[in-house]
């Protein structure tokens, strides 16, 4: 929501109204019929100066921006659709140049009520912050910014590195205050498994989940070097990402280590 109200902010340099509203609607039969039923739905809206449909088209992909660098990293919209999708969810723009932008986050509702669990009831749901400390590698810095933010937030301790050569410095002088090793795939030098198998000959304690935009990277081509080390798309939904990094410190993954057998 914080994301789509500055998104309208910076697309009124002379000022101009933001509305944002809630509601309940139920999707009937139509044009995008595959989003039948009964869903919540966020709206906000400008009268800005709205986008040309090549860049509506555009603007759900990660890293998408018409920023200029340093002001926007276009992971906005794209972490928006990942959470609304992951929820069952949708988002739709409709925007015009001159004529501003309304962009709408749909939820499914649930049926049944959310009533808060009886005094005395075990709560099964796990923390998802804690404070171990959490090395993030990707040779995108502003991938390296956002994603340390978020931990930080969490409560994590966080060492950046924008290379693998970076990373196994830091290795070599911290490893053992390092309880974690997040890592994108494809940098120049050295790939994130490649990286892993280094930084875990170094430190076998430290765990590792690897990350990267391209879902194939987590399986087929690179399963020769893929060690017991855990995988999640970019981008990946906040809470997605919180979840596994919890587990994984955890050990409660259910990592199965004869994946690794040939
Ligand atoms: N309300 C809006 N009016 C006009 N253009 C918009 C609006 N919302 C989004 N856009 C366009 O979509 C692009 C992508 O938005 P998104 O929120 O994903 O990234 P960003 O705002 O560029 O970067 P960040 O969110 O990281 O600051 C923007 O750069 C802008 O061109
Ligand atoms: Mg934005």
């Amino acid at each position: 929501m914080t994301n789509l109200v500055l998104n309208s902010r910076d697309a009124m340099p002379n000022g101009g109204t933001i509305t944002i509203k809630t509601d309940s609607i139920v999707l009937r039969e139509n044009k995008a019929s595959r989003n039948l039923g009964p869903y919540v739905r966020l709206s906000v809206t400008d009268d800005g100066n709205g986008m040309p449909p090549d860049v509506v088209e555009r603007v759900f992909e990660p890293f998408f921006t018409t920023k200029p660098v340093g002001e926007g990293t276009g992971l906005g919209l794209s972490a928006i659709l990942a959470d609304a999708k992951n929820a069952g969810g949708f988002v739709t723009v409709d925007s015009h140049v001159g004529g501003g932008t309304e962009i709408c986050v749909h939820w499914p509702q649930v049926e049944g009520t959310t009533e808060p669990a009886d005094a005395g009831v075990e709560c099964v749901s796990h923390p998802t912050g804690g404070d171990e400390t959490i090395l993030v590698c990707d040779d995108e810095a502003v991938v390296v910014d956002v994603v340390a933010g978020l931990l930080k937030t969490l409560g994590y301790s966080v060492i950046c590195a924008t290379s693998p050569n970076e990373a196994i410095e830091t290795v070599v002088a911290h490893g053992a205050r390092i309880s974690l090793l997040l890592t994108d795939v494809m940098m120049p030098d050295m790939n994130g498994y490649e990286l892993a198998a280094e930084v875990t000959r170094l430190h076998p304690d430290i765990r590792v989940i690897l990350t990267s935009g391209n879902a194939q990277d987590g399986s087929a081509g690179l399963a020769d070097m893929n060690g017991p080390f855990e995988f999640i798309q970019k981008p990946a939904p906040h809470d997605v990402l919180a979840r596994l990094i919890r587990d994984v410190l955890d050990d409660r993954t259910g990592i199965d280590l004869s994946l690794n057998v040939r």
